[in-house]
């Protein structure tokens, strides 16, 4: 959850932009390895062959170097950012620097894991429904993990998410998901499949049509607006998701709020096309900070990413929208 100090901070960060033009990486999302345990239906991040991937020295280097930037949230993803080695020892170090650390993971290796993470950490989990439906898009043995990883993320006390991608094979299965979340006091996002596999051009044919999105909505807005505490979407976020609103700050945040690093070292202003956005900057070669300034921040109005549609909401600086999340706020806390 985004704490107090974190909301402020983020917020003089957009003040700083928008009344002076000063760009800060924020938030940082760290593709640490494509290497991954699964082969999800809509996902080809795990491919066959060498993976370019950080090493522990280069990847503290950059770290230290993203603190001095101003950075103060990293999202460590993948592939499976669990499969990568140093992963532990650089979230103890982000830790000692007072960054808030979130880890997105399918949570295969979460319980032989968790005790040498560090405490206070979010640990955001993926569950697309019953053991059937789950496993079906997520692979066998899938759900059984997550159920997993949720039971050791809530016994070690991590602050927990679930992340549910909604696709025509699952979109009415929702309330298993939210049931689900909520007997395990654990926030639930729901985010719509992309149409490509991520990493690829594959088409999966999993996307939900126009009706299907509208079900969903007509699902969760009633939960939304009666406040239930579970569901981690504000209403505004939620028509975005479903296309009815296009209303995300301009330019998007990523390049002067956010941005995204692949495993490779390169920094991206953008989470969409093919993952990794059409620029690129590498950061081994300078440091991060100028890196990031080279990015152009681009306009931009749709996108699949639950996160970064938060973001750019927030970025609005929208009274109803800032409300919403002050109110969802207070109830998680
Ligand atoms: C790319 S995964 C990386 C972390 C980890 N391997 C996992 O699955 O949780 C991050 C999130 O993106 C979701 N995701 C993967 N492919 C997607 C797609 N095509 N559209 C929307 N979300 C997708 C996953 O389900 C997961 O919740
Ligand atoms: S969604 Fe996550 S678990 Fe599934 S293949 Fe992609 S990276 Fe791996
Ligand atoms: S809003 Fe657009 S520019 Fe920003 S990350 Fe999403 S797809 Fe990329």
């Amino acid at each position: 959850m985004v704490g107090a100090k974190l909301a402020i901070g983020a917020l003089l960060a957009v003040l700083k932009y928008r009344l002076f033009g000063k760009r800060t990486p924020f938030f940082v999302s760290w593709r640490i390895t494509d290497r991954c345990t699964r082969k999800c239906a809509y996902c080809d991040f795990n491919q066959p062959g060498d993976h370019v991937e950080p090493d522990l020295a280069t990847s503290k280097r950059l770290l230290h170097e993203m603190a001095a930037a101003g950075t103060k949230w990293i999202n460590f993803t993948g592939g499976e950012p669990l499969l990568w080695p140093g992963l532990p020892e650089l979230l103890g170090d982000a830790v000692a620097r007072g960054i808030k650390i979130s880890l997105c993971t399918n949570g295969d290796r979460l319980p032989e894991l968790a005790a040498v993470l560090p405490r206070g950490m979010e640990v955001s989990l993926s569950l697309d429904g019953p053991e059937s439906v789950n496993d079906a898009l997520r692979g066998k043995g899938s759900y059984a993990a997550t159920v997993r990883a949720l039971e050791t993320a809530r016994r070690e006390n991590f602050e927990r998410t679930l992340l549910c991608v909604v696709t025509r094979e699952n979109y009415q299965h929702l309330d298993f998901v939210y049931e689900t979340a909520r007997a395990h006091q654990t926030r639930v996002q729901f985010q719509f499949v992309t149409p490509y596999a991520l990493n690829s051009q594959r088409e999966h044919g999993l996307s939900t049509s126009d009706e299907m999105k509208a079900e969903v909505v007509q699902y969760l807005r009633p939960k939304i607006q009666s406040g239930d505490p579970w569901i981690a979407h504000t209403k505004q976020v939620l028509d975005c998701l479903a296309g009815k609103n296009e209303t995300t700050f301009n330019p998007c945040i990523g390049g002067w709020f956010g941005v995204r690093v692949t495993p490779a070292g390169e920094l991206t202003n953008c989470w969409g096309e093919e993952i990794d956005g059409p620029e690129r900057v590498s950061c081994l070669n300078r440091p991060f900070r100028e890196a990031f300034l080279a990015l152009k921040p681009r306009v931009c109005h749709r996108c699949w990413c639950i996160g970064v549609v938060e973001a750019n909401m927030l970025a609005s600086l929208r009274p109803a929208y800032l409300w919403d999340f002050y109110r969802r706020r207070r109830r998680l806390a």
